[in-house]
């Protein structure tokens, strides 16, 4: 059977991008592949975080998994610090990762222009090298992700080869997996722009913990296009947006959206889409209320086990090559 693994990061509020970029995708390939999704702590502290807020939120986001619909009998859920190979495995490749590749990344050059002058980390630096080592460590065939992501996979493959040729088979080249509808959902206030969580404006995205009241405002502030007609395409990009949205969310096709909204207005789409929103946010919500926290924290521990005898294999299998035992 192949192998998936993906995770998050428990920062911020998890939002509807983070939903159908990612989680959405989770769903359906968990039922075709060894899976394992895990809450990435180690990936979160390369910016500053508070303890108390991190623990926290760590367990948010185990739950976000569960209430989203991963199955536990199916899937291997765990928290990234439990399992002590991915900062050792992180270690090992940080041996052969080389600076300029690591220059590049766009993703360390946004989140490092965020921090204050002088005060960026060398983990954030880091940050991909430890994303190969989650990727790697699992042999995963592919890895779901978001189209913010893939330059950082296309690192995880550069890094599991260069490793290969200089001591012999051990990783296998990992393949990103995405939907072209979801890999990116744009924030609600500035189409070109993508949802974040880091977002300066709580009406950029909408958060899996929003009250039905908030998505209907935030919808209902959502930048639209000049003109009129509910239609999807390069010159209306906030439209496209709002019915990739819909589509993801309804299951219906995008053209089947234009046409039910043909004699209609902006006015009216939008009082729509907040409420399939609100649906699905609802239904969301009341999964996520009804978790038992112990219960989470024992699919939790049974995960970090789980995934530690594989890694540990992994691990034994890596410095036996390099010349560490
Ligand atoms: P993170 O926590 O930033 O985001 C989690 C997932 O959500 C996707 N995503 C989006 N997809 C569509 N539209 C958006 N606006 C949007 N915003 C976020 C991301 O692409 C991601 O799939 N580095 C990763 C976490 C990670 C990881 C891994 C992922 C660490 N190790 C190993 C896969 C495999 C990250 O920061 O995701």
């Amino acid at each position: 059977m192949q192998r998936i693994f993906s995770g998050i990061q428990p920062s911020g509020n998890l939002h509807l991008g983070n939903y159908l970029g990612a989680i959405q995708n989770w769903l359906t390939l968990q039922n075709e592949y060894d899976s394992f999704f895990c809450v990435v702590d180690l990936h979160a502290i390369t910016v500053p975080q508070d303890p108390q807020k991190l623990r926290e939120k760590v367990l948010e986001v185990a739950k976000i998994y569960l209430a989203a619909g991963i199955d536990p009998n199916k899937s291997t859920i765990f928290i990234q610090s439990h399992v002590k190979e991915h900062a050792e495995l992180c270690w090992i490749l940080n041996t052969i990762a080389r600076l300029p590749e690591l220059e590049k990344m766009t993703q360390f050059k946004d989140k490092s222009q965020k921090q204050e002058g002088g005060s960026v980390g060398v983990g954030l630096f880091d940050y991909p090298v430890l994303m190969a080592a989650d990727i790697l460590l699992y042999n995963a065939n592919l890895v779901p992700v978001g189209e913010d992501q893939l330059q950082h996979i296309e690192l995880t493959k550069t890094l599991a080869r260069r490793f290969n040729q200089k001591f012999g088979e051990v990783f296998t080249i990992p393949e990103a997996h995405f939907t072209k509808e979801g890999m990116r959902v744009m924030g609600l206030d500035d189409p070109t722009k993508k949802m974040s969580k880091s977002a300066a404006s709580e009406y950029n995205y909408i958060a899996l913990t929003d009250s039905p009241a908030t998505i209907r405002e935030k919808i209902k502030k959502a930048v639209t296009d000049s003109g009129s007609k509910v239609k999807a395409g390069a010159d209306k990009p906030a439209l496209t947006n709002l019915l990739t949205i819909y589509s993801l969310l309804s299951g219906k096709k995008i053209n089947q959206l234009e046409d039910e909204y043909a004699d209609k207005g902006y006015g009216d789409f939008k009082k729509d889409l907040a409420e399939v929103v609100v649906d699905f946010i609802d239904g969301f919500q009341k999964k996520f209320n009804s978790l038992d926290n112990n219960e989470v924290l024992k699919i939790l521990d049974q995960g970090a086990q789980k995934a530690g005898e594989i890694a540990g294999k992994k691990m034994q299998e890596v410095k036996l090559k390099v010349g560490l035992s």
